[in-house]
């Protein structure tokens, strides 16, 4: 694959400004959402959902609602218990089943789901059908009468203990100990959870948005006791998941069992508050850091312990301190993360999932200590910069995080900046700008991909990978294009079907790295293969050239001494119907079976921070001016600065879009954003997106977006670390910072309100 790079041509498409090459599909409602692809006669289905947040279901008065005409169908645990086991999910624990038994883990669980001929029977039924419960006290969150704390089981995450953190701590000339939390997030999409199935002849096909086609296929095979290859998963465009629909939940086989029993297509659309119940959300979490550093600003101790709330039976946790202990240099380094387990569904990811909550205790305990030592928050960075991961002792593959805090101060005016809070006024506004870090590790997993090329000269390139509206399609083309010389515009791209060839969850910021190096490798072959077919023929210019001399370019082969074909010429004159080119990619550290492995719904991928050779993080800088009023208390942002060094940019257009969108939720995760739990009942009190804010146009002012360059060959062989996360990442520290520095006050716990100010 390094070759790749090599031959890398000048007036190469990658890294040039592409529109969407589906954003003519999209703006004139021509792109299917899954929910929108047409099935014959199906029923509809509505899900009962649980009242209660613990205990058991005694029975179900289900005649009011089936004697209505046109229901066809009520599941419950008590006719379809056995027909589906409960996905797995990743973590380790027994799920929350929903229809397997009368159990209750938490309000808003799946308990039923009526199906009927229309979706407004559906949903008039379910409201009449009469749920009698053995209601037992439940636990809502931290703190709560019955919430169990556990000391994690490591798993995927590592606690780390580098020499002696406690004693270094208390021997610190300086010391910063402080705690921290994050409050429950939901994703809120604007595509809702929707599941459609259909049986024909024994075989299923699910149209459902999801971020790993086969993983979800692998999962409803377990579920449903089928084979794998019985099963397609359709999900071609997805309306937002951010996390939220790259697992498997529950619904999916219970829409398939409802579909077999009633013999027809069944479409599920869950509502808007349902969402927040039947699939994952963020966790909610505490933080303790003490950090300990000598009277210069050198970090002697860093001490950072997390606590995650979870569902009662299952360990699900994002455990950011594998990021938190390797952001600076120190040289004594204690982390640990707990699960407190409580009457709740079971979180999940969501954009950055760890890093979002956990780098902001780290990134505020900063700002803290460079106010303890009245240094710079820049320089207290910049005294403790490093180039080796501080847990491992390995290089960073590549480490601009200065480029992008100086690059950042610089577009920000930084150097304007009066250190003493309360100090910086507009009118009656009181005025703080604040910073903040922002890391992502650089992930990359195995996948494969198909390459096709017609007589005509037009390509298609498969791949089961997923836009989840991040640009993947146009991604994809970039790379064909840029490997076989045609114009982005003149490749088509099949995504979202298991039908094509594996590719591995779009998560984790991985999903850009992993699917340009299969789809590369495919366009490669594919290439050499016309090439081949080109010189060794006894016909045409280029019969007899040295294939390696011959460069596909422009639409034309040209070899060395000049003599040159258009590309449809040789196609033509091949007189086959299209050629191929197939390939695999496994990433150095993924396993070599890697492609198989996604057959099976496994995760072959390779996270940068536990490779062998290096650390591979993607580093950026937030930069955020507020505006506090000086009598309401009211909180406004004008403006943001974001920088961030991500290795080799493929689509700058669509970059700086993700880029802008994760600052943007990164304002609204810091001050708007909170799902609010009903203490004595443990339920969510506003599933809707009229209270649970997320911030719209009028929280926006101006986001300035920096990508700072960055060659990186050792993190893969394009130089791709992947943008998704990182975005967001810092944002809500910085913030928290600056509201420090313009009135004085340190809130630790998110989100900032105004009453916290007052
Ligand atoms: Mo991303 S939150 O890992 O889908």
């Amino acid at each position: 694959m390094s070759e790749t790079m090599e031959q890398r041509r000048t007036g190469s498409v990658f890294g040039k400004p592409q529109v969407r090459i589906d954003g003519r599909a999209k703006v004139t409602g021509r792109a299917l959402y899954p929910s929108d692809e047409a099935v014959p006669a199906p029923a509809w289905a509505f899900l009962l959902t649980s009242a209660i947040a613990r205990g058991r279901i005694k029975r179900f008065d289900l005649e009011d609602a089936l004697s209505m005409e046109g229901v066809l169908d009520i599941l419950t645990h008590e006719n379809v218990g056995s027909e589906a086991k409960p996905p797995k999910q990743m973590a380790a624990g027994e799920p929350t089943t929903t229809l397997q038994s009368d159990r209750i883990w938490h309000d808003g669980q799946i308990i039923g789901v009526v199906v009927a001929t229309s979706y407004e029977i559906a949903r008039e039924a379910a409201s009449r059908v009469h749920v009698h419960y053995d209601q037992e006290k439940p636990a809502a969150s931290f703190g709560s009468e019955g919430a169990e704390e556990e000391v994690r089981d490591p798993g995927e995450h590592q606690d780390y203990a580098v020499d002696d953190a406690e004693g270094a701590f208390a021997a610190a000339e300086v010391k910063l100990d402080q705690f921290y939390g994050t409050p429950t997030q939901h994703h809120n999409a604007i595509e809702l959870f929707t599941t459609t199935c259909v049986w024909e002849n024994g075989k299923l096909t699910i149209f459902e948005p999801s971020q790993f086609v086969y993983g979800l296929r692998a999962n409803v095979a377990q579920q449903l006791g089928m084979d794998p290859g019985d099963i397609r998963v359709v999900s071609k465009f997805i309306g937002g998941a951010f996390g939220s629909k790259g697992g498997a939940t529950p619904r999916t086989a219970w829409i398939a069992v409802a579909a077999r029993r009633v013999s027809r297509p069944v479409k599920l659309v869950a509502t808007r508050d349902q969402g927040f119940t039947i699939a994952t959300y963020r966790a909610e979490t505490r933080h303790h850091v003490q950090l300990g550093a000598t009277r210069e600003g050198k970090l002697t101790a860093l001490r950072h312990e997390g606590w995650e709330l979870t569902s009662r039976p299952m360990d699900y946790n994002v455990s950011g301190t594998d990021t938190t202990a390797r952001m600076y240099a120190c040289p004594n380094i204690l982390t640990k993360v707990n699960l407190v387990h409580a009457d709740r569904n079971t979180p999940g990811f969501m954009r950055a999932p760890p890093e979002t909550p956990y780098m902001f205790p780290l990134e505020c305990a900063m700002d803290e200590l460079a106010l303890e030592l009245g240094i710079d928050p820049i320089e207290l960075r910049r005294i403790n910069d490093t180039a080796t991961d501080p847990v491992s002792g390995r290089p960073f593959s590549s480490r601009s995080l200065m480029q992008c805090l100086d690059q950042g101060a610089e577009r920000f005016g930084w150097k304007d900046r009066d250190p003493t809070p309360g100090s910086m006024r507009d009118g009656e506004w009181l005025v703080g700008w604040g910073v903040a870090s922002a890391s992502y590790p650089t992930n990359i997993a195995a996948s494969s991909a198909r390459a096709t090329i017609r007589p005509d000269g037009s390509v298609r390139v498969q791949i089961a990978g997923h836009d989840i509206g991040t640009g993947a399609y146009t991604v994809v083309a970039i790379t064909a294009a840029d490997e076989l010389g045609v114009s982005p515009e003149a490749v088509t791209v099949e995504m979202g079907d298991t039908t094509l060839p594996p590719a591995s969850l779009a998560a984790g910021s991985s999903h850009t790295a992993t699917i340009t190096h299969a789809v590369a490798k495919a366009c490669r072959e594919l290439r050499e293969r016309i090439v081949r077919a080109a010189t060794t023929s006894n016909e045409g210019p280029l019969a007899g050239q040295a294939p390696a001399q011959v460069v596909l370019s422009d639409g034309s082969l040209t070899a060395e001494n000049g003599a040159t074909e258009a590309l449809t010429e040789v196609l033509k004159r091949l007189s086959v119907g299209a050629l191929e080119g197939y390939a695999e990619n496994i990433p150095k550290g993924a396993p070599s079976d890697g492609v198989n492995m996604l057959y099976n719904g496994a995760m072959p991928m390779v996270r940068g921070h536990s490779r062998e050779d290096v650390t591979a993080y993607a580093f950026g800088a937030q930069f955020v001016e507020v505006h506090v009023h000086r009598r309401t208390c009211e909180i406004r942002v004008p403006r943001m600065v974001g920088a961030f060094a991500c290795g080799r940019i493929v689509n700058p257009l669509t970059a700086h879009s993700q880029y802008m969108g994760g600052m943007i939720w990164g304002l609204g995760s810091a001050l708007l954003e909170k799902t609010e739990v009903d203490p004595v009942h443990a339920r969510y009190v506003n599933a809707n997106i009229a209270e649970y804010h997320v911030a719209v146009n009028a929280d926006v002012r101006q986001v300035d977006v920096i990508m700072v360059p960055e060659e990186d060959s050792e993190v893969n062989p394009l130089g791709v670390k992947g943008i998704g996360e990182i975005g967001i990442v810092g944002v809500n520290a910085a913030i928290a910072n600056a509201v420090f520095h313009a009135t004085g006050r340190r809130v630790r716990q998110l989100p900032i309100r105004i009453e916290d100010l007052l």
